[in-house]
């Protein structure tokens, strides 16, 4: 049988429910870290270094950034809060790529303000961050390239010529060409062409295209690239028969095809970056929750104290999360939906999944829910946002986000009788 281990016993879990209640999201800051350098590791050829710039909308917490800046880590941010959290930690200057889209003005002065690499997503978006900065430009600019029919794309960012992102090859082109003659004088080139992916082929296509693009811009535009970033999207195994991208492989493959590429034509030294979020901090996440009721219709169901509002990939995505029940491995196993108490019937864990057969009061735990989990959590029907607490090993645990109170949900309403 295929199943998922736990970094911590049932008893542990226990443990923390008695000072904390279900459901929270508990991250293994060890396997993270681990998972960090492992990328690195298989990036360590890169000349003047590799950076992966964490995707920091796949887990905002401050205290899981600050591991990941340790392990060398920078910070993709996509928003104004994103750009405030890297502040924060102290990832600021080109540890920061702002990898945004239909950005308002502000943002852009943020990043600017924190010496931030701007990844512009439009070709109209030079006049827009040229107005939005007084009239100026960076010195160092990166632009966002969708190659649309000439790449293919995955089921989460759909087909490249569907997706809103990017320039066109032609407006790269012309773009680079316009930032040469206001006179900005370094640049970076950005694709993003596939999310959770597993192929590990995939990443090492991309990084071709991209050498391939080096080698035109040079030719007709006489402009170095400085920078290459690879965007983000290597998956993760969420279902146990499926294997995590093999980044050795990637790195090797991508390091063959670079001095094929880049050396042999004498264009280096350029430095090759990334921006993953999920494949960091993703597997090393558990939302745990605990059985509410039991429920036989014309089906079975398994009530849980989450819901879609702590992590809505499964009713948003049709995402696979696997389900384990804490001290019950071993015992029967019995098919159900298992669901949480929105009014949505979409506001389902796993349908017609055959699960550990549990008990009204057992632990559920929902795995890999450490990307796109608590960030992408609402508060429909008025449910709160959970806490976030942080793995230490061995019985140890740091709270790292409280559970919302309803004073905080009723906050922003002036009304008397709430709070
Ligand atoms: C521009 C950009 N960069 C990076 C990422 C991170 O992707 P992932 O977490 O799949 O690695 C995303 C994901 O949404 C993105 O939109």
């Amino acid at each position: 049988m295929n199943t998922k281990t736990l970094p911590f016993s049932k008893n542990q879990l226990e443990v923390i429910t008695a000072n904390v209640p279900t459901p929270f999201h508990i991250y293994d800051e060890a396997s993270m870290r681990k998972n960090a350098r492992a990328m690195y590791e298989a990036f360590a050829w890169v000349p003047g270094g590799f950076m992966n710039y964490y995707a920091v909308k796949a887990l905002p917490n401050p205290h899981v950034m600050v591991a990941l800046k340790e392990e060398g880590l920078g910070g993709d941010c996509s928003s104004l809060a994103e750009l405030k959290l890297c502040e924060a930690v102290g990832i600021t200057g080109e540890q920061i790529v702002f990898t945004s889209n239909d950005t308002p003005a502000n943002e852009y002065q943020k990043a600017f303000e924190l010496g931030a690499i701007i990844n512009l997503d439009d070709i109209s978006h030079i006049d827009f961050l040229e107005k939005s900065l007084g009239g100026q430009l960076p010195e160092l600019l990166c632009f966002r390239y969708n190659p649309g029919p000439l790449k293919e794309g995955n089921v989460i960012i759909g087909k490249p010529e569907e997706a809103k992102y990017g320039f066109t090859r032609e407006q790269l082109f012309e773009g680079y060409r316009i930032l040469r003659d206001k006179g900005v004088k370094r640049f970076g080139l950005h694709t993003m062409v596939a999310s959770n992916e597993l192929n590990p082929d995939y990443f090492v296509e991309t990084a071709q295209m991209l050498f391939d693009l080096v080698i035109d811009l040079k030719n007709e535009l006489g402009i170095q690239i400085e920078f290459l970033n690879l965007g983000g999207g290597i998956g993760i195994p969420y279902r146990p028969e499926e294997k995590a991208v093999d980044l050795a492989y990637v790195g090797a493959h991508i390091k063959e095809a670079y001095e094929k590429t880049i050396v042999a034509n004498d264009l280096g030294p350029i430095r090759i970056t990334m921006e993953c979020g999920r494949m960091i901090t993703g597997p090393y996440g558990y939302l745990i929750s605990r059985v509410l009721h039991k429920k036989a219709i014309y089906k079975n169901y398994v009530g849980v104290d989450a819901s879609m509002a702590n992590l809505m990939r499964p009713g948003m995505y049709d995402s696979y999360h696997h389900i384990t029940v804490p001290g019950k491995e071993e015992g029967p196993r019995k098919v159900y939906d298992v669901t949480g108490s929105l009014c949505e019937n979409n506001d389902k864990f796993a349908i017609d999944r055959e699960i550990a057969d549990p008990e009204v009061g057992d632990l559920l735990v929902i795995h890999d829910s450490g990307a796109h989990g608590h960030s992408m959590g609402f508060n429909y029907n008025g449910k709160l946002r959970s806490a976030e607490l942080l793995w230490k090993g061995e019985g140890k645990y740091e709270l790292i986000r409280r559970a919302e109170t309803y004073a905080d949900y009723f906050g922003t309403l002036d009304y008397p009788g709430l709070g």
